[in-house]
């Protein structure tokens, strides 16, 4: 055996974190300096409070990429989980069989879905749901015999998809594509709107959504007999939370049926309640023909995703044209019974109602905050997606030159006012947040005092 042991309930956090240095490869860009910060080891979470193995307690403003939204170990989910696992807790690996509440959370997501979307289809991560939705697009065409449909569109910047080769090749995150290199082949990008940075220098509604236009004038160029599917998030929140110019979904869905393009919306952050909506795309008036569910269809309790089909679509995958697709983790039972559990808690407690609720305090407190500040260019908030754009000047909209050391400002000043921020590297000084569903309005308050502590503090260093 290679290297030596200890006796692991008595060892201080100090050889806790040299333990996780030497053998912890952390994810997500960082390396092992991560570790000397705060926040990097959690030793639990109690409601929206989350606490660090040095025992600081914060208030977590992300919901764990938005994995959480109803909080930490919220106990009517832990109680269905607990009766589930008693029972089995693995998934039969060798069976594949599903368990019984994800036959029950199944009926329920159709019920909750738009239009005529039906069936789902477990993975583990958000990565494999938008894998599968993108599977299943090239796979529907050969069934329908248009086997020439192939090529997947998405956007840039943000709209980020997930991991997988497939995903990252769908993906706009530049740094997390280029080290792959080469992608996938088959994969066009267009651009995503951004109404605060507009891509064509534009304004609303003057623009007549050129963004959604060029989405099909890159269908006219690529030929719409060479293309599966189109994927996307509504609001972008791959980039900071950009929610679409009104009209933009819709535009995007008439497109896609005029020729004959599978529309794919990627709801992995978006969907359960975070849009004040079961589903974004409601919002926006639409019926995707997948969606792609993760994070949120556990309610962070774990590794639990799923791709949600149109009735149309699935039912074309029976006799000799089955679906080869699965997971050994695609549909664990007691992640499904956390998953029901959390939907009868949002319906119980009206939280679609106060996802919205939460946009309209977050909005206009922040608001606020914006009038004032020489730093705050933009404030977005979509029911439970929130942002603050910092600038260096709001006349030019000029971006910090070391975004990163801004993020490092706010996500400090954030820890010294009891709040966790994601004020991560790789958004730089956008601060965005997902805040649980279940906050206070003292809790909200708490976020707001920070946030506003951390704009004077990054007007004050770096203007
Ligand atoms: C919009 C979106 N899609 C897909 C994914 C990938 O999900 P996972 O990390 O569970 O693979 C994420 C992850 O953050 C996401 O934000």
């Amino acid at each position: 055996m290679k290297g030596s042991t200890v006796n692991r309930a008595q060892v201080g956090v100090d050889k806790l974190v040299a333990t996780a240095k030497e053998y912890l490869w952390p994810a997500f860009g960082r390396d092992s300096t991560f570790f000397d910060l705060p926040m990097s080891l959690i030793s639990a979470g109690e409601g929206n409070y989350v606490i660090d193995s040095y025992g600081n307690r914060l208030l977590e403003t992300n919901s764990c990429g938005a994995a959480a939204s109803l909080g930490f170990n919220p106990p009517a989910l832990m109680a269905a989980m607990k009766q589930q696992m008693e029972k089995i807790a693995i998934t039969t690996p060798n069976l594949f069989a599903p368990t019984e509440p994800v036959v029950w959370l199944s009926e329920k997501l159709a019920q909750i879905s738009p239009g005529s979307l039906k069936y789902t289809i477990y993975s583990s991560n958000g990565s494999d749901a938008n894998e599968t939705a993108l599977k299943i697009a090239r796979h529907y065409w050969k069934i329908k015999g248009q086997g020439t449909k192939y090529k997947v569109i998405h956007r840039y910047p943000g709209d980020y998809h997930g991991m997988g080769m497939s995903t990252s090749s769908a993906s706009g995150h530049i740094f997390r594509r280029v080290p792959f290199e080469p992608l996938m082949a088959g994969f066009v990008a267009i651009h995503a709107p951004n109404c605060y940075r507009c891509p064509y220098n534009l304004t609303y509604p003057e623009c007549d959504l050129l963004c959604a236009d060029e989405l099909r004038k890159v269908i006219e160029f690529e030929d719409p007999s060479t293309i599966a599917c189109f994927i996307t998030e509504s609001t972008n929140t791959g980039l900071g939370i950009i929610p679409p110019p009104p009209g933009y979904m819709k535009r995007v869905r008439e497109i896609c049926d005029r020729y004959e393009i599978l529309l794919i919306c990627d709801e992995v952050i978006t969907g359960f309640a975070r849009s004040g909506f079961w589903f974004e795309c409601e919002k926006h008036g639409i019926v995707p023909d997948m969606l792609a569910l993760g994070k949120n269809l556990s309610w962070g309790c774990g590794a639990l995703a799923g791709t949600h089909v149109k009735k149309e679509i699935a039912e074309t995958f029976t006799g000799k044209d089955t679906l080869q697709h699965g997971y050994t983790f695609g549909g664990t039972g007691y992640l499904a019974a956390a998953g029901l559990a959390g939907i009868e808690y949002v319906e119980e407690h009206n939280l679609l109602a106060r996802a919205k609720e939460i946009g309209d305090i977050m909005g206009r407190e922040l608001s606020a905050i914006k009038d004032k500040s020489a730093v705050v260019g933009d404030v977005r908030a979509n029911a439970g997606l929130i942002a603050v754009e910092l600038v260096k000047d709001k006349a030019t909209k000029g971006q910090f030159p070391d975004r990163a050391a801004v993020a490092g400002v706010v996500n400090k000043v954030g820890r010294e006012n009891g709040v966790l921020f994601a004020c991560s590297t790789w958004y730089g000084d956008i601060l965005w947040m997902m805040v649980s569903l279940t906050m206070t309005n003292d809790e909200l308050g708490m976020v707001v005092n920070a946030v506003d502590k951390a704009a004077a503090a990054v007007e004050e260093q770096f203007t």
